[in-house]
């Protein structure tokens, strides 16, 4: 990944508390933003718009409890119309607050200026600039520091009249704003034609003017927008948690935060708080994350194709990985990634699935498991990690074949009766040997059933339970006459049923 030393820090402007909370079934009381103001500033972002305080006697309360509570180094800011009475009522909201900032906007939208505002441009230009001059004079007589955004609402629907609209902002920065605000307000073009936009205004503006933008995501393209504006030069990003917004929402602040970082940019942000934080924001706003939503969404960390399994498996521990774009936990996401088994999934995956279910298996063996699940998935769909293990249980720990053991009992000691049917006909004989298995294994060879053992293992499945619901499974490995290796695996309550148990598996195999 390249560093892009050159590019400064992103300037993360959070609108959870107005765009987001104005778009909310049932808009946030005072408490919950609060708590929401905390989490954003202990994330790390440094501006946050509080509110809107002419919409309503309690969004200005909240607006002027959030101001007073800001921290020094965290600009605060509220939305205002351009117009006189939601000026002094923004002024008023945050004149308690260290850093201040009053925000204005008015369409300069061809459309807008005809159909909503029935206003000529001229006529709405001018309201700009009054609004702007207005609220610097009232500033200036409340003591407080002249910071001004101005947003030119539909900025993105400004292309036939750029001209006018850079002319109209050139003079709003004389009058005082101190960042121009370009919302894309409804996403209806490619994000290529907004940036050729913003370049234009970038260059007609001067320096120190701060270029700021505010995508929404009506074509679900605000974050690339919005990426790509700040890397030309774009300094402000007006971002909401989980993307919250009207219709398709804002631009998402972790999907922005994120492709900044990958892309080699210093964010400033803690992003390790997201994933819990977008928990919260969630659960507070009533809005779920849908279940495919980039970086934070359930299945976000789902593989289900068998090559994907392959290299996400592989990679799991990396940072890169094979199949996603981080290692979740850079956003403090602690989730393995999730192996699903369809019919699309391979071997790896019921490896997988079954070690991570802390049963034995080897690779050998997911592969002779691979086609029943396959099967089963194509009419099931997602196998469950019981049907899985039920299909281990049958098809690994339960080989049928031409042996069907009937019974082991001891007779004295080292000494066992073996009853079972081959091929349908019933046999007995009377094993002896030093324990149960040689027993067994002896008992055979006298019928002419030779099993060479080469590996045996037992395994504790049940931890550290103790008494008789505990199972143990045999494992054992012979060599068949051409020296291939076959596993024969058995789970039992009592170790030595499930050591006959597993020679009869690996019979059934061999036979
Ligand atoms: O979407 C928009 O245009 C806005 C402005 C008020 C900035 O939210
Ligand atoms: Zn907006």
């Amino acid at each position: 990944m390249q560093r892009q030393e050159s590019f400064s820090k992103p300037f993360f402007y959070d609108i959870t508390l107005r765009d987001g909370n104005q778009s909310l079934k049932k808009p946030w009381s005072l408490d919950e933003k609060l708590f929401i103001f905390d989490k954003i500033i202990s994330l790390g972002i440094k501006a946050i718009e509080l509110g809107f305080p002419a919409s309503s006697q309690m969004d200005f309360e909240c607006c002027q409890t959030l101001a007073n509570k800001a921290p020094e180094d965290v600009l605060v800011s509220v939305l205002a119309r351009a117009h006189k009475n939601d000026i002094d009522r923004a002024i008023e909201a945050v004149k308690t607050a260290k850093k201040p900032r009053i925000h204005t906007f008015i369409t300069l939208s061809p459309f807008h200026m005809e159909y909503v505002l029935m206003k000529k441009p001229q006529d709405v230009a001018q309201i700009a600039l009054d609004a702007v001059e207005y609220t610097k004079k009232r500033l200036i007589e409340e003591n407080m520091p002249v910071n001004i955004e101005f947003s030119v609402e539909h900025f993105g629907d400004c292309r036939e009249n750029l001209d006018f609209v850079i002319e109209v902002l050139q003079k709003i920065v004389e009058k005082g704003a101190t960042t121009i605000n370009l919302p894309n307000t409804v996403e209806r073009t490619r994000p290529k034609v907004f940036i050729d936009m913003l370049k234009k205004v970038k260059q007609a503006l001067p320096e120190n003017v701060i270029i700021s933008v505010h995508n929404h995501n009506d074509l679900g393209m605000a974050t690339a927008t919005t990426v790509e504006a700040f890397f030309e030069g774009a300094l402000q990003l007006e971002c909401c948690l989980n993307g919250l917004g009207e219709r398709a929402g804002n631009t998402d602040f972790t999907q922005v935060a994120v492709a900044l970082h990958n892309n080699g940019i210093d964010t400033g942000i803690d992003l390790e708080q997201i994933y819990e934080t977008s928990l919260i924001i969630s659960q507070m706003s009533k809005v779920k994350i849908y279940e495919k939503a980039p970086l934070i969404g359930p299945e976000a960390l789902a593989h289900r194709s068998g090559i994907h399994q392959d290299g996400a498996i592989k990679t799991k521990d990396m940072n890169f990985g094979a199949y996603r774009p981080i290692h979740p936990s850079l956003i403090g996401r602690y989730d393995d990634e999730k192996i699903g088994f369809t019919s699309q999934s391979g071997k790896t995956a019921i490896y997988d699935i079954l070690k991570a279910l802390k049963y034995p298996i080897t690779i050998q063996e997911s592969v002779n498991l691979t086609p029943y699940a396959k099967q089963l998935a194509e009419t099931k769909g997602e196998l469950t990690t019981d049907e899985i293990l039920q299909l281990y249980f049958d098809k690994i720990c339960d080989i049928k074949g031409t042996f069907e053991l009937i019974s082991f009992k001891p007779i004295e000691k080292g000494v066992f009766d073996l009853f079972f049917n081959f091929k349908g006909e019933r046999k007995e004989v009377i094993g002896k040997g030093n324990g149960p298995m040689d027993a067994c294994l002896n008992g055979l060879k006298k019928l002419g059933f030779e099993v060479n053992l080469s590996h045996y293992k037992q395994y504790s499945l049940d931890g550290d339970t103790k008494g008789s619901g505990a199972r143990a499974m045999t494992m054992i490995s012979v060599l068949d006459k051409n020296n291939n290796e076959i596993i024969g695996r058995a789970i039992d309550t009592s170790t030595a049923q499930a050591n006959v148990k597993a020679i009869f598996n690996a019979l059934n195999q061999l036979y």
